[in-house]
């Protein structure tokens, strides 16, 4: 292995809602550096929005894309700040990838406060859809997911950051201050 010594991405997992994509643009901001989401990747190269990729090719087809989206980032040779979607985290080689680049921060956060956060679900796939068997509001499916997740989310991570009553703002400045840790 070695090599040169790079600057690490700075990678936001955590279920939807999480507040990924608007920690990660302020992140990106603050240090000055491009912010990039798994999802709006994915849909740049499919040309169709992730709802249309799920209800159009399947969820086998749009984690296809996302592994591949991931596989691209995180080799960029530029330092970035990469929102991933829900369940990235949840492939080996996507964690792998994101590890060996990044500092993987988890934006943990109770199930209850990310539904409220994301609503009915719109235009998110597993909360919106009515997935054979898999029933219920949000908030039961957020509650179903964290528990299914929690092991490769914890695996995933370098740091975890609980958000859980805490403002946009101050999620990003102990983000930024795990981040500056990490990266000496
Ligand atoms: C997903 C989360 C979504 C999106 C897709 C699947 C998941 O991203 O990738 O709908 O599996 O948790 P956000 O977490 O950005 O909403």
């Amino acid at each position: 292995m070695g090599g040169a010594v790079v600057t690490p991405h700075l990678v936001l997992i955590g279920l939807m809602g999480a507040g990924k994509s608007t920690v990660g643009e302020r992140c990106a901001t603050a240090l000055g550096r491009p912010f990039v989401d798994t999802d709006r990747l994915v849909e740049l190269n499919a040309g169709m929005t992730v709802a249309e990729v799920f209800s159009s090719q399947g969820e086998p087809a749009f984690r296809a894309l996302e592994r591949t989206v991931v596989a691209d980032v995180s080799v960029s040779p530029e330092p970035l700040v990469i929102a991933c979607g829900g369940g990235v985290a949840v492939d080996a080689d996507n964690r792998r990838a994101l590890r060996e680049h990044g500092v993987v921060v988890w934006l943990r956060a109770d199930p209850q406060e990310l539904a409220t956060r994301v609503g009915s679900g719109a235009g998110r796939p597993l909360l919106d859809g009515g997935r054979g068997g898999e029933g219920g509001s949000p908030a039961v499916k957020l509650a179903r997911l964290a528990v299914l997740r929690e092991p490769a989310y914890e695996a995933a991570a370098h740091v975890i950051v609980d958000t859980d009553g805490l403002a946009i703002g101050a999620v990003a400045d102990l983000v930024l201050e795990e981040y500056r840790t990490w990266n000496g």
